[in-house]
């Protein structure tokens, strides 16, 4: 069992961020996209390792609404994937967005992306919908884009 804590994003963390967001994303954020988040104040967690020094994992971002989440990013470090972190963090957070008062967390996510649907199945997200054409395809291809399926998870 890997253990984990969460952190604030802060710009200073931007390097790792960056780091395991171009080994996670098929079209990574920038650097910029991360910095207007924390600018916004949205939920921007950094996953941090309790037996390294300051080993960041990887990171998840929510955007709060009026009454739901919207998960807009969460990517783990290739090298630790599969020790139930993203599956950890995601109840951690739907446990601390019932307490705030949020009704559900909505997501969008590739169709190709076994990985994450698998994840969001397992955590009990629902499909409610797709979105034509909603991703570009690797190196911004335009003429070939994908669909993005979305998934809702009802809290309480
Ligand atoms: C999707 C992602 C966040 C999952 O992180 P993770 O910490 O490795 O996932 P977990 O270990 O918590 O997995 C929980 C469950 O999800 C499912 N799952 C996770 N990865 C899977 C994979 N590669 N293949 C099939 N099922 C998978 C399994 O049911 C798993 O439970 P199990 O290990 O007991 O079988 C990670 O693969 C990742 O960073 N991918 C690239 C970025 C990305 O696509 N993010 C989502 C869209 S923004």
């Amino acid at each position: 069992m890997m253990n984990f804590r969460f952190e604030v994003m802060q710009t200073t963390d931007l390097d790792s961020v960056m780091a395991i967001e171009e080994l996670s994303q098929s079209n990574p954020w920038t650097k910029k996209n991360f910095i207007d988040c924390i600018n916004e104040k949205y939920w921007n967690y950094l996953l941090v390792g309790e037996d390294n020094q300051h080993q960041v994992l990887g990171h998840c971002i929510l955007m709060p609404g009026v009454d739901e989440l919207h998960l807009l990013n969460i990517s783990i470090d290739p090298q630790f994937r599969r020790n139930h972190i993203a599956w950890r963090a995601l109840l951690a957070i739907e446990k601390t967005g019932n307490d705030n008062g949020y009704a559900k967390i909505l997501l969008e996510v590739r169709r190709s992306n076994i990985a994450a649907v698998a994840l969001y199945e397992k955590l009990g997200y629902l499909l409610i919908g797709a979105r034509k054409g909603y991703y570009p395809k690797k190196d911004h291809d335009q003429s070939q884009r994908e669909d993005a399926l979305v998934m809702e998870k009802i809290l309480n």
